[in-house]
């Protein structure tokens, strides 16, 4: 296939061209905010600078293409709750330029890569498909506009569009604004280690390979206008992997730090993945301690990656967010 894939110079979209270049012809659109990098993509794959609420570069971009797979977005709840403004802009404007052009240019298929949290919290279970959507951030109230719109296009104009959704991922090259990265880089550093609250918040954590695996079954395999859940096989207490990553770091539980809780705060995150498991045979393959040890060690390998992350924006970032500066 040839493939537009967006936002893929950041996390999880850099893992799926990783996953799937060797097969599959891939152009990469990315605005290049503070968590996209060019170094993030695999030797040879073209990266075109720019968003994806630009019409006529989309346009151009889209044109000839077998699918486009949306990564592109704001990712960071906390970020949205002190600014609104560039979440909506990409969530749900860039997301309607994308389906629009797909719907134009006759894109045979078009996947949106959404999250668990525009079902919101639940206290016990997990949300299936059929679960309403009730999204309490900012950050998940516009992704969830943006899954409307991918739903409503299917729906009205018969584009072919699938949605996959997945719990709280982990791995290598994850900006260090998200818990596990900020924890196991602080615990490296011997900064302290924010626990929002109280630390009995619960995520489902799932490994980036295996959510990007999920990805590509569905953009392969799923029916049109559906959405497909991919939940994490575990699920654990902000503050129990807060201890594990102080455990495989050596450093001892001084460093927990309870610091103010987020507002709105989540309480509990939970997908069935069992529609998923059932249409398209996926689960994920990754135990959290494995792909925890396992993100640890990239972590502690790969200082060229997060040395220059963890400097500019970041620190400005992380001083008006926590209150303080990084020690280190
Ligand atoms: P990320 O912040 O690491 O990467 C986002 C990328 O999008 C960056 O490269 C950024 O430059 C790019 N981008 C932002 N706005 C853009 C725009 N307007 N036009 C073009 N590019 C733009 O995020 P991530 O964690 O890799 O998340 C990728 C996708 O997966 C998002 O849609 C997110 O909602 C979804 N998701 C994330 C998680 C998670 O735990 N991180 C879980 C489930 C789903
Ligand atoms: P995060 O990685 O921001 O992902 P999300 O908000 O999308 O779930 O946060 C994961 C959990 O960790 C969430 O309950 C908030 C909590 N948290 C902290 O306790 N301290 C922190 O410094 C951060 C960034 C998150």
């Amino acid at each position: 296939m040839k493939l537009l894939v967006t936002g893929a110079a950041g996390f999880i979209g850099s893992t799926y061209v990783h996953l799937v270049h060797g097969e599959h012809d891939v152009v990469v659109l990315d605005k290049l905010t503070y968590a996209g990098r060019r170094e993030n993509l695999p030797d040879g794959v073209e990266l075109v600078v720019g968003a994806i609420e630009d019409r006529d570069l989309v346009r151009q971009l889209v044109e000839g293409r077998d699918a486009v797979v949306n990564f592109a977005a704001e990712s960071h709840v906390d970020r949205s709750i002190a600014e609104q403004d560039a979440f909506a802009r990409t969530h749900v404007i860039g997301t309607g330029v994308l389906l629009d052009a797909v719907r134009e240019l006759r894109v045979p298929r078009f996947l949106q890569v959404s999250t668990d949290e525009v079902y919101g919290s639940i206290p016990e279970g997990s949300f299936t498909e059929l679960s309403p959507l009730d999204p309490s951030s900012p950050y998940s109230a516009t992704k969830a506009g943006g899954d409307l719109l991918v739903s409503a296009h299917a729906h009205t104009y018969g584009i072919e569009a699938v949605i996959c959704r997945g719990s709280n991922n982990y791995g290598p090259r994850q900006y260090p604004e998200k818990l596990i990265p900020l924890c196991v880089l602080n615990a490296i550093h011997g900064d302290p280690l924010p626990v929002y609250g109280d630390g009995r918040q619960v995520r489902n954590w799932l490994y980036v390979e295996d959510f990007c695996r999920a990805i590509h079954a569905v953009l392969e395999r799923g029916r049109s206008g559906e959405a497909y859940n991919a939940g994490g096989p575990d699920e654990c207490e902000n503050i129990a992997v807060v201890r594990r990553i102080l455990e495989l770091t050596g450093r001892d539980e001084s460093l927990i730090e309870y610091v103010r809780d987020r507002p709105g705060h989540d309480r509990r995150y939970s997908l069935s993945s069992e529609k998923f498991r059932a249409e398209l045979g996926w689960e994920a393959a990754v135990r959290f301690d494995e792909g925890l040890r396992r993100t640890v060690e990239w972590y502690r390998e790969n200082e060229w990656w997060w040395g220059p992350v963890r400097s500019g924006e970041y620190r400005a970032y992380y001083e008006r967010h926590y209150g303080r500066p990084l020690a280190s």
